[in-house]
Order: C-alpha cells, then sequence, then structure tokens
C-alpha cells in the first residue's frame, strides 16, 4: 500500500522519539514511515521517498559498533535531513568532527538562526528550541554551511552548499520547540516537494481496494473488543467484503463491569452481526497461579487463539472457510514490539503482536497497521463510527489481567470491576474527564490494616490511576481535585467489600508505565 504517495522515510537509529517524527509528517498529509538504520540502499531505493530523516540516537558515531550509514544515500538526490546523531553522522561521513560537548545539553536553548531560507523560512531569527545530546559537531565539513548556532553550540544547523542535505542538533519533533511544525513543514513542502497525499479518505479507498484483493473470495475472521482499533478494523473489512467478514466477542472473564452488553449493542445499532462467545472459564483456568505480567499477557494471546480455533471447528459442520484473522494492531505496535535492529528495546510485548503464538492456522490481516492512534480515529469517523466510542479510553487487550497484581482470581475480578466501576461514575461528573487519556483502578497485591465500625479489617489496598497522555508512549498524572478523589475513596471503601485502603498513584511515564504489569 502507499507506493504512489509521496513519502518520507526516517531512518531509526535508535531515537525515543522516531515515532513522533513520522507523526509530525503525517500531520502536515505525507505518509511516512520508520524503517531500521541498517536497511540497505536498495530498499530505501524501493520505497522511492521523496526525502529521508536521519533520527537522532543514544551512541556516539565513533564508538565501537556504533550505528553507521551507508554514505550511497547522499548520492541519492534526495534531501535528506540529519537530527541530532543523524546530524552527526552525516558530518562524520563528510569529514566533519564530533565531539563530547563540554557540557552537555538538555533542555531549551535560544537558536539564532542566520539564514531564514529553506528550512527556516518564514520563521523569525530567534526560537526556543530542544536540545538533548551529550556529542556536537566540533568542525562543519567543508561542503557544509551553518545556518544556525546557540551559545553552546555553534553548529546547531548545517546544510551543504549545492545539495539538500541539512543537519540539526535540535529536536523539531518535541512540542518545546517553537514553530517544530513550521520546520517539518517546509522540509516536506518546500525543500522535498511533497504534496499532501496522505488523507483518510485515501487511505480507506486504497484499503479497501486491498483488503478485497487479499481475501478473495475467502472468510475473515474478527474479534472485536469494544475498543476503537478493533470496532475500526471491523467496521473497515466489514466495508470492504460484507458477508465475508464473521465478527466474534470473546468474553475472557477480564473485562469491565457491562463491557460485554454495551459491545454487543454498538454493532447492532451497527447493523454487523457478532457471536458472543463466554470463555470466562478456559481463561482464567489457563491464568491459574501466574503471576509474572509477561506470561500473563502470552497465555491471554494463546487462549485467545485457542478459543477461536474451538468456534471454528465448531463452525466447520456448516463448511465456512476461514483463512484470515483480522487484528486492529496499529504502527507504535509494531514499532514497540520489534525493537528495530536492538536499538529500541521492547518494554512490554503488547499481546496482540508479541503474544501470539508462533503455530497459527490462520494468516494475518492488519487494516491498521501502518496508522497512528489519532489517524485511526480520523478513519473511523470517514467510516461513521459514533464518536462515543472512538474517543473512548483505550483499554488493554490483557483487560484486568494487568491490573490486578498477582493471581487472577473471579473474586478478586469482582473486587475490581466494582471499585474501577466507581472510578469511573465519579469521574465522569468532572468537566476535565474528557480530556484524561485513561484513568481506572487497580487491585494491589498488598493487603493493610483497616477498621470499620469497631472491627479490624484486613483487606486489600486499591489504587486509582489516570494519566494525561497524547499517544500512551509518555504519561503524566492527572491532577484531580480532592474533592473527586475523597468521593472515589469513600465510596469504594463503603460499597466494595475486601477493599480497605485507597491510594493515589503520582507517577508518569518514564519512568513508570501506564499500566501497572
Ligand atoms: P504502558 O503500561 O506500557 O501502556 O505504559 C501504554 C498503553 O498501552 C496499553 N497496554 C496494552 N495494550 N495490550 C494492549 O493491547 C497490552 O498488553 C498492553 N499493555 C499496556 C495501556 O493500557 C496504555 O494505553
Amino acid at each position: 500500500m502507499n507506493q504512489e504517495l509521496d513519502k518520507i522515510i526516517i531512518l531509526d537509529f535508535g531515537a525515543q522519539y522516531s515515532q513522533l517524527i513520522s507523526r509530525r509528517i503525517r500531520e502536515l498529509s505525507v505518509f511516512s514511515e520508520i524503517i531500521p538504520y541498517s536497511s540497505t540502499i536498495e530498499q530505501i531505493i524501493q520505497k522511492k521517498p521523496k526525502g529521508i530523516i536521519l533520527s537522532g540516537g543514544p551512541a556516539s558515531v565513533y564508538e565501537k559498533n556504533a550505528p553507521q550509514i551507508d554514505p550511497e544515500i547522499f548520492k541519492l538526490g534526495v534531501p535528506v535531513l540529519g537530527i541530532c546523531y543523524g546530524m552527526q553522522l552525516m558530518c562524520k561521513v563528510f569529514g566533519g568532527q564530533v565531539q563530547k560537548a563540554s557540557k552537555r545539553e538538555f533542555g531549551l536553548a535560544q537558536l539564532k538562526i542566520k539564514d531564514t531560507e529553506g528550512l527556516f523560512s518564514e520563521l523569525s531569527s530567534g526560537l526556543s528550541v530542544w536540545m538533548s545530546h551529550g556529542d556536537q559537531v566540533t568542525r562543519v565539513p567543508k561542503q557544509f554551511k551553518v545556518l544556525a548556532s546557540t551559545t553552546n553550540c555553534l553548529f546547531a544547523a548545517i546544510e551543504h552548499f549545492e545539495k539538500k542535505i541539512i543537519g540539526i542538533q535540535f529536536h523539531p519533533e518535541v512540542i518545546h520547540t517553537e514553530h517544530g511544525e513550521k520546520i517539518f513543514e517546509n522540509f516536506t513542502y518546500k525543500i522535498c516537494k511533497c504534496s499532501k497525499s496522505w488523507t483518510m479518505n485515501r487511505y480507506e479507498k486504497s484499503a479497501i481496494i486491498d483488503i478485497r484483493n487479499k481475501v478473495g473470495s475467502r472468510r475473515v475472521l474478527c474479534a472485536v473488543s469494544g475498543g476503537v482499533d478493533s470496532t475500526v478494523t471491523a467496521v473497515l473489512i466489514h466495508k470492504a467484503i460484507g458477508a465475508q467478514l464473521t465478527c466474534v466477542f470473546v468474553n475472557n472473564g477480564l473485562l469491565r463491569m457491562n463491557e460485554s452488553r454495551l459491545v454487543q449493542e454498538i454493532f447492532k445499532k451497527m447493523k454487523i452481526k457478532v457471536y458472543y462467545l463466554n470463555a470466562e472459564k478456559i481463561f482464567l483456568n489457563n491464568l491459574k497461579g501466574v503471576i509474572d505480567p509477561e506470561r500473563k499477557r502470552k497465555i491471554i494471546g494463546k487462549t485467545f487463539i485457542q478459543v477461536f480455533e474451538m468456534f471454528l471447528k465448531n463452525l466447520k459442520n456448516s463448511k465456512k472457510d476461514f483463512e484470515y484473522l483480522a487484528q486492529g494492531t496499529l504502527y507504535p505496535d509494531v514499532i514497540e514490539s520489534v525493537a528495530i535492529n536492538g536499538p529500541s528495546s521492547t518494554i512490554k510485548s503488547h499481546h496482540n503482536v508479541g503474544g501470539l503464538p508462533r503455530k497459527m492456522n490462520f494468516k494475518l490481516i492488519e487494516p491498521l497497521r501502518e496508522l497512528f492512534k489519532d489517524e485511526v480515529r480520523r478513519l473511523g469517523i470517514n467510516l461513521k463510527i459514533s464518536s462515543e466510542l472512538l474517543f473512548r479510553q483505550p483499554f488493554p487487550g490483557p483487560g484486568l489481567a494487568v491490573r490486578i497484581l498477582g493471581e487472577i482470581t473471579s473474586e478478586k475480578l469482582k473486587v475490581l470491576r466494582l471499585a474501577d466501576l466507581i472510578v469511573q461514575e465519579e469521574l465522569q461528573n468532572w468537566n476535565e474527564y474528557s480530556k484524561i487519556w485513561q484513568s481506572f483502578a487497580i487491585l494491589s497485591s498488598n493487603r493493610t490494616v483497616g477498621v470499620m465500625g469497631d472491627e479490624r479489617t484486613y483487606e486489600s489496598a486499591c489504587v486509582i490511576r489516570a494519566v494525561h497522555s497524547t499517544d500512551g508512549m509518555t504519561a503524566n498524572w492527572v491532577r484531580i481535585p480532592y474533592e473527586y478523589l475523597e468521593r472515589i475513596s469513600n465510596r469504594i471503601i463503603n460499597e466494595v467489600r475486601g477493599i480497605n485502603r485507597v491510594v493515589y498513584d503520582i507517577s508518569s511515564k518514564p519512568p513508570s508505565t501506564i499500566e501497572w504489569e
């Protein structure tokens, strides 16, 4: 797909910000794709990029085993923008010099722009920019001119005299950089001459053609969860192949209160038939005694497949021949789970990618694999899915299993469901609720002493978590007003048997993660 679109490719040198770069470009309606730094020159040419961005990365260019670049890239006649490590590599190739900066620079710096053509066109001569580097260029290659400097970094932006090869030491992809979007706009439209061809309308049309071509007259099975990703996947595939799609909703016993009813109602409204499979017992049985979070995820992934296969076996009599399994895998899942050649590490294996057993009797169909979450929502709007559903908070595939620390039991699930419902009910009264990325309860494995009436209690502590985030990659805890926290705490302790203490999690991501497991 997207072979014919104008595109910018991002060579990933292990930067934590590669995805952000990609999103910034797509926000300009231009397709962008992240590929490993080790991609061969042939692979790059095949993609027909109109521009190449070299990402940052944690290494030092002269270090042994540091990711390197094929100098042929600079001979393709395609504009190149090197960011941070990408700029340093570029300088190394052209005979400049990179050294440890006398002071590690992390934070905002004032950029003085000397050349307001090209990359900095239509910008004022001073900008606040985000710096995050230990090394920097200390001698500019002789083929390059200096475009901008900061007090600590004389060569903050450089450009080849003849070719469209530019290096910047700061990070325009981070929101702290003033007018970062304008810098990308200049690179994408003015320098690479890309046209605005990446729209969800166009994506929908080409995805539908792709799905039809791939599936032919065969059948597709799609598991829906009521989340944005699986719903958009199902509606898109349904639009492409109609009754060749069969949707299944698996009640894995790890769902929130009322979720199962809600999902069935949503699909009924959209006139898409959904089979309901009650697999609570199988999941709980497979999870018995399991404590390790990664094992929980893997078991849940496997159990889903086991349940699908059982369902299909029962259908065999009616000769329904399923070949494909549809999944709502998104671009960040793909990048996060498949650590690209080592530089970025896997933090949690998301069950819809990492947890799938290798021996599976299905081929996968993943029509959202190239999209970021905000793009999936825009596609959903195109497909006329209700915005109430599209803007629901994300809920992890492994469900409450990663919000109950320790072993999962049906008793603990009951307790957590009730506590979680109270968190939702109370927070929905707050006028800032729609700005929250995720809010939920966690059942800790600690029991604490309390006193209720005249009696000593010894029950679980419940944790409340609420975070702001734009993509789940980073997050900040929400400053919930005390009155709401107080009501949540009072209600949980009074109404949920088994909990006698409520605490609020005030950690951000990083260094913590959003889920507790
Ligand atoms: P973390 O806990 O990694 O979560 O900061 C980031 C986002 O991902 C969701 N999450 C998952 N989603 N399968 C999923 O489908 C998983 O195994 C999984 N683990 C975390 C989490 O809810 C948050 O939105």
